[in-house]
């Protein structure tokens, strides 16, 4: 097998991908995964409405499925993940036709960890915990985004989802997760709160930088001082769903501003941006993982947001799985790092 990602950057970090079923199946996406990736984490199926959609109901399969080819490959698993304000079932929200009481929320909790840990626990090195917790536009005072789950369990469900984890899985380490948290007052907000959790002992490994990213963000510098600031505080960092998209954010709203091919400047920023990610997070002993949201050009969640059936191009392989020209670039650029040349 040639030389890939994960082995041109294996003293640093893992590569990973986010995958399902089908993307294991399709035998190019197979050998690619194969050759330059390390570790997988699920796209959907551990999330809570995939894995437990109804209290007495759980949707193994697809995890399972995701799980084993990872054990056959040699390849690390990050759960994705616990406590997220979207992809939950209305079950866990109710008693009968009432809200549910904060203690039996918190038992249900309980249990969704206890059983989804009894079976993965063993192999998974590393969960999103809490996913999106903050929301800095509509959150309340505190900037805790208004979900069910704060609603009816306020802020001691994250902790008490933290502790529960660390009981069921005392080795993996858990992380906090979010989008947009590289730079102002998301990241401002999140430091003081994983500041919080840490001063009172709970327990908490890690952020999830998520990273969906745009062709012209982040800069080296805003990288850098996120990096810098996260590792402060003493705890560990992972890119847990880097994509780097060919339009900002908010704009091409319309068809005709649309891109119908590949818009080549754009692709060269975002190739400059990859090689700045991958580069400038090694210089962090902190940073244990780059996972890309998906594995080629020809599936991403970007094809529909936050614009429908907007074609996009956000990975690092291209729509006909062959490489993009920053692979190549990435793996000599790692393999000089480890060699320190
Ligand atoms: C968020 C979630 C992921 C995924 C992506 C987009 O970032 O954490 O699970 O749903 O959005 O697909």
């Amino acid at each position: 097998m040639k030389n890939g990602l994960k082995d041109a950057w294996g003293h640093s970090f893992y590569v990973g991908a986010a995958v399902n079923s089908s993307v294991l199946a399709d035998k190019k996406c197979d050998e690619l995964i194969k050759q330059h990736f390390s570790s997988l984490t699920t796209e959907n199926s551990m999330k809570f409405v995939c894995i437990h959609p109804e209290e007495k109901v759980w949707n193994w399969a697809e995890t399972d499925n995701v799980i084993n080819y990872a054990k056959k490959n040699n390849l690390a698993m990050r759960g994705h993940t616990m406590v997220w304000h979207n992809q939950v079932p209305q079950w866990v929200f109710l008693d009968g036709n009432e809200t549910v009481s904060k203690n039996l929320l918190f038992k249900r909790l309980e249990d969704h960890i206890a059983t989804l840990t009894q079976r993965y626990g063993d192999y998974i090195y590393s969960w999103d915990v809490i996913n999106e917790a903050i929301d800095v536009d509509k959150g309340d005072e505190n900037n805790f985004r208004l979900s069910d789950w704060y609603k009816i369990g306020g802020k001691e469900v994250f902790e008490f989802a933290f502790k529960c984890m660390r009981q069921a899985c005392p080795e993996a380490k858990l992380y906090y997760n979010d989008y947009n948290n590289e730079t102002g007052k998301k990241m401002e907000t999140t430091i003081k709160y994983i500041s919080s959790l840490l001063d009172a002992g709970i327990p908490v490994d890690g952020i999830g930088i998520q990273g969906h990213w745009y062709y012209n963000h982040p800069n080296e510098k805003i990288l850098k001082n996120a990096l810098d600031s996260y590792s402060a505080l003493g705890i560990n960092i992972e890119l847990t769903e880097v994509d780097v998209s060919v339009y900002e954010w908010g704009t091409a709203k319309e068809k005709a501003d649309f891109f119908t091919s590949k818009p080549q400047d754009r692709m060269l920023e975002q190739a400059k941006r990859y090689h700045e990610i991958f580069n400038i997070a090694s210089e962090y002993s902190s940073v244990k993982n780059i996972t890309t949201w998906g594995l080629a050009d020809n599936y991403t969640w970007l094809d529909d947001f936050p614009v429908k059936e907007r074609k996009n191009w956000p990975l690092l392989f291209d729509e006909e799985l062959n490489e993009k020209s920053v692979v190549a670039d990435l793996i000599d650029c790692g393999n000089k790092k480890k060699t320190g040349n």
